[in-house]
């Protein structure tokens, strides 16, 4: 959309070992936003992202802002004006499956696009790959996974798992002092990124003044509402060529309203699991159906039969009936 013929293609930024500016300031010449767009095709990033994640709307902006940020700082760089490696390190609060993993993704791509990490990979941990169970263990375990990290994005899962004040002697702390060291020195190589509930990670901030100062941007992401949800839906049995027919449709709708009762619901993960779950009885009842010749139709559809077969559907009949 904004390339400019002839332009060379940026390959992967070269990293800035030895200047004292971050990747970002490699040499570029480029002095319009459309200019550094064309340069890094970041806006196809940004496209991919609003036309592939449903919803999210607040989350979206936040990073296209963020992405704003960093293209004026690339802008600022190439004319020689004061550039200290933007602060990066994000917070991604919200229930499960609100998309925070694949955000992160698409964050890290970003990143790697406009220069700021070197490679743009994504390495994901909880917990138990920071810390070890005994003395001495924590900080290679820390140290290896940053060194994986490195150059790209380090996504901490459910972070707030590090920190356990009712333990004494837990060595979380310690996995804690070596992150926030590194957050701070070698920012300009890694990015990181906590994740997890949103109450949770505010206790955790509260508890880690340290750690909450060096995260620059704190994205919340809401739950789906119900018609997003089907939306997801429809995106993920499109990716993998089935559809539901119009009573399948209403059943599903159906479904979900039941199931956003249950306890556990994980928004898209719930969704995605649901219809993992029809998925296999629709090829039971095809199975079933030794000698029909099974057309595209019948290979691609899910029934609502498919769905209304659902335990959430009739709980006590299948307890009675195994009982
Ligand atoms: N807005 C969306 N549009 C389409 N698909 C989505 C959307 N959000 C999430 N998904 C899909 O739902 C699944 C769960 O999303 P993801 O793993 O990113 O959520 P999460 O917040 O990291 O969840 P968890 O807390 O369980 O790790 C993925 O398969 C993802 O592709
Ligand atoms: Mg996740």
């Amino acid at each position: 959309m904004y390339s400019i013929p002839g332009a060379v293609q940026v390959a992967a930024p070269a990293a800035a070992a030895t200047a004292v500016l971050p990747a970002a300031a490699t040499a570029s010449s480029a002095r319009t936003v459309a200019e550094v767009l064309a340069e890094s095709h970041v806006e196809a990033v940004l496209d991919e992202l609003d036309r592939d994640l449903i919803g999210l709307a607040p989350v979206k902006a936040r990073i296209r802002d963020i992405a704003a940020l960093l293209v004026i700082d690339k802008l600022r760089a190439g004319l020689g004006l004061a550039s200290q490696s933007p602060s990066l390190h994000m917070c991604f609060s919200g229930n499960p499956g609100t998309g925070k993993t694949t955000v992160a993704l698409r964050m890290a791509e970003i990143l790697h696009r406009l220069g700021y990490v070197r490679k743009g990979h994504v390495v994901s941990v909880t917990r138990d790959d920071l810390v070890g169970q005994y003395i001495g263990h924590t900080a290679p375990k820390t140290k290896e996974v940053l060194k994986k990290a490195m150059g790209g994005v380090l996504f901490i899962d459910e972070a707030y798992y590090l920190y356990r004040p009712e333990n004494e002697r837990d060595y979380g702390q310690e996995a804690i002092e070596i992150l926030m060291q590194v957050m701070e020195n070698q920012r300009d190589d890694l990015v990181v990124i906590l994740a997890g509930y949103k109450d949770r990670m505010d206790t955790f901030f509260k508890s880690n003044p340290g750690m909450s100062s060096r995260i620059a941007h704190h994205i919340d992401f809401p739950d789906y509402a119900g018609d997003e949800l089907m939306g997801i839906a429809d995106r993920m049995l499109t990716a993998v060529s089935y559809r539901f027919n119009a009573e399948a449709e209403e059943a599903f709708k159906q479904y979900l309203a039941l199931r956003l009762q249950q306890p556990h619901f994980a928004n898209a993960r719930s969704v995605r699991n649901a219809l993992d779950r029809a998925r296999l009885r629709q090829a039971s009842r095809l199975f079933a159906e030794r000698d029909r010749v099974l057309t595209r139709e019948d290979l691609t559809t899910i029934t609502a039969v498919d769905i209304l077969a659902s335990r959430l559907f009739h709980p006590k009949t299948d307890e009675e009936a195994s009982s």
